[in-house]
């Protein structure tokens, strides 16, 4: 490997994708390869502004959120990802800037405005291998999901998933079955980077 793998977990709240995550990280490191596993919202400054934000009470700007979350990728990203790919890591990052375009596009901003401002926070040599969108009803996604965060409903998920559909070059896993077949396939489309 020349330099590093950059491979993204995209999904709606609820659909296993931290499980996934860490069940890769595991799998990659007994095959002998060095990984970082790491996630937007981070636990940065900003990371931790937004998670106030989101699971407050207090109703903030969607054009303002998305704002937050393309300073705290801007940090991410340059902070992490770049070293880590750098230093030839196989980086997994739970969220990236397709979740501002799903999310915020489904509070009703413009998907192109969306795309250009994350252009902003991107670097265009940087660009993940392998975005995997873990497919799952939203109806199951939301059951799922009890941390009182304000995207955790089954309407919005739904538009959330509609805007995901709607985007190029994501790998799509059917997440509604077990963990371990969920997990099979996501080795299949992993094995083919390595
Ligand atoms: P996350 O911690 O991944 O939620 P969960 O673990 O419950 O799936 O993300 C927190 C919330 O932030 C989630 O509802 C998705 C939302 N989000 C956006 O709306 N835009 C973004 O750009 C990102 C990164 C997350």
């Amino acid at each position: 490997m020349e330099k590093g793998v950059f491979i993204v977990l995209e999904g709606l709240d609820g659909c296993g994708k931290s499980t996934q995550a860490k069940l890769l990280y595991e799998w990659l490191k007994k095959e002998g390869y060095n990984a970082l596993i790491t996630a937007e919202p981070t636990r940065n400054e900003i990371g931790r502004c937004i998670r106030k934000i989101l699971s407050g009470k207090k109703r903030y700007n969607p054009k303002t959120l998305s704002y937050l979350f393309i300073s705290d990728r801007h940090e991410h990203l340059e902070k992490e990802i770049k070293p880590a790919l750098d230093n030839k890591k196989i980086v997994i990052c739970e969220r990236y800037y397709h979740s501002t375009i799903a999310y915020q596009a489904a509070q009703g901003i413009d998907m192109e405005y969306l795309i250009e401002l994350n252009s902003f926070a991107m670097d265009p040599e940087i660009k993940p291998d392998l975005v995997i969108f873990l497919d799952v009803k939203p109806d199951i996604a939301a059951s799922r999901t009890s941390t009182g965060e304000i995207f955790e409903n089954e309407k919005f998920l739904r538009g959330v998933r509609e805007n995901y559909l709607r985007l190029d070059n994501l790998t799509r896993i059917d997440g509604n079955r077990p963990i371990e077949e969920v997990f099979s396939d996501m080795k299949k489309v992993v094995s083919v980077l390595l």
